[in-house]
């Protein structure tokens, strides 16, 4: 789905489809540069990060090994309490591994604080994230986030994996969503 088929719907586009896949492209490269030598798992957290994952791990010029979690705050607007559930777990034993979580966008940043921290227990080598997305002005936990595509105003996005109520996931570009759509 284009922008065009959803125009009503949005304020403006934030970030093209062809924006995206360069900023991606350079972050693989950075991730190449960093990780020469070693072996690195991305760890793509479902849903949203299912474009991110299938662009990114594409722009790689090596070999990247994938996984996948699925997590949820417990209940609805308990999310501001930091604790999360697992859903579904990864496959992979990451004892010894040089490990990257990539999500498309830290809003509040406690979902990847507390996805960091798990997974650093679990005696990896190293844990990183990588976020296309992130909102400065809506953080309440400090996540250290190594690899970001792009810093964006607390405003509500959609589009490339970003959803609202399950729509618009589809959607190629990154567009901030209209007042009248939610309200
Ligand atoms: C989004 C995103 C992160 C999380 C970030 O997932 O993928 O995992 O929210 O928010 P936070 O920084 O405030 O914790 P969401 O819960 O919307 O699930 P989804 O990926 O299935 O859409």
């Amino acid at each position: 789905m284009d922008s065009a088929h959803v125009e009503d719907d949005l304020v403006n586009v934030l970030f093209t489809e062809a924006q995206i896949q360069a900023r991606l492209k350079e972050l693989a490269r950075e991730i190449e540069v960093d990780y020469e030598g070693k072996d690195i798992l991305i760890v793509g957290i479902l849903r949203g990060a299912v474009m991110v994952m299938a662009d990114m791990a594409r722009s790689f010029a090596r070999h990247v090994e994938m996984d996948w979690m699925a997590v949820s705050s417990y209940g609805s607007g308990t999310k501001s309490s930091g604790v999360v559930r697992i859903l579904k777990d990864l496959d992979t034993d990451i004892s010894g591994r040089d490990v990257i979580i990539v999500d498309e966008i830290i809003d509040t940043g406690l979902t990847l604080s507390w996805l960091s921290s798990n997974l650093s227990s679990r005696s990896p080598a190293s844990v990183e994230i990588c976020t296309l997305l992130r909102k400065p002005e809506a953080l309440q936990m400090p996540v250290d986030v190594k690899y970001v595509g792009w810093d964006i105003p607390n405003e509500f996005v959609v589009g490339y994996g970003l959803d609202y109520r399950e729509r618009y996931r589809n959607l190629r570009d990154i567009g901030t969503l209209a007042p009248h759509v939610y309200s």
